[in-house]
């Protein structure tokens, strides 16, 4: 289900969820060590405890924010748009739907705070998620979500790119409007900012702030980038001796001193009205 009206749009969703219903095990292997360090820090930014509470974790992917959340005392559901990412180790996860941000199966002011890590870069409709999130919200209840600023260029990316095009890589056109069209507003403080305010969000404020990944280490920077979504279909395709001469050449293409931190827009809002509990 999708609340985005565009064709195209819509499109764009399915391309998405396809490409993430490929990739929980490849997510699990690589990207969740980076992703777990981030969610400790977006959690770690949240306004108020969240020990007790009930929490949305939408996007919840493989479920590292789900897992940070349970450590502060929190109860979270997941929502995601794809089955396999939401049943990768289901039996240590909490309760998980399949669903689209844009369309959330709740009903109004049941959490007591949304966490959204990295989904929102991902929606072409961000305002109308962000409304979402606002709806299933109690009145005096928060969101807290993160993006990627657009100029986060960690070297390892470029680099990786440029080996992987040596085997015939190409970006798919899914992860091309993520990168053009999304990012120019989830990737951008003063837009984010402005669309959680179009939602009807209060309190907002969007922070940088730089996180340590670890990503210094050349293995673990290939295997982040590797197994992304847009790009591991494309490795797991290859003949293994290819595959091990990829590995290696982005490897050795990493030779110099890499930042071990990313950049991340944090959002806080919300919702308004006294506390209802
Ligand atoms: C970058 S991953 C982040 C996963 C997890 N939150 C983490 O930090 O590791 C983005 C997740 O959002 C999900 N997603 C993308 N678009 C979505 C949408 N419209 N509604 C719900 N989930 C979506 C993807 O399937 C994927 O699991």
């Amino acid at each position: 289900m999708s609340g985005t009206s565009e064709p195209a749009d819509r499109e764009l969703i399915g391309e998405i969820r396809s490409a993430y219903e490929g990739s929980a095990g490849g997510w699990a292997a690589g990207p969740a060590g980076v992703y777990r360090r981030l969610a400790v820090a977006l959690v770690g930014a949240a306004p108020l405890p969240l020990d007790g509470k009930r929490v949305l974790d939408l996007g919840a992917g493989t479920g590292v924010a789900s897992e940070v959340l349970v450590e502060q005392g929190a109860e979270p559901v997941g929502v995601d748009l794809a089955l396999a990412m939401l049943t990768h180790e289901r039996e240590q996860r909490p309760p998980g739907v399949v669903a689209d941000a844009q369309a959330l199966p709740f009903r109004d002011g049941v959490f007591d705070a949304v966490v959204a890590a990295f989904c929102l870069n991902h929606v072409p409709d961000v305002v109308g998620a962000l409304g979402q999130c606002r709806r299933v919200t109690r009145a005096g209840g928060i969101l807290l979500a993160s993006t990627f600023p657009s100029d986060d260029e960690h070297p390892a990316k470029a680099a990786v790119e440029v080996a992987l095009e040596g085997f015939g890589y190409r970006r798919p056109d899914w992860y091309r409007t993520l990168k053009d069209r999304l990012a120019t507003t989830s990737g951008d403080a003063p837009a984010l900012e402005a669309a959680a305010g179009t939602a009807g969000l209060t309190d907002v404020r969007v922070e940088r702030l730089e996180v340590d990944v670890g990503l210094d280490d050349p293995r673990t920077a290939v295997g982040w980038r590797l197994n992304m979504p847009h790009t591991v279909g494309f490795v797991a395709a290859l003949v293994p001796e290819d595959r091990a001469a990829l590995h290696a050449r982005a490897v050795a293409a990493l030779t110099g001193a890499l930042p071990s931190s990313v950049p991340m827009l944090v959002l806080r809002a919300q919702v308004a009205g006294p506390p209802t509990d």
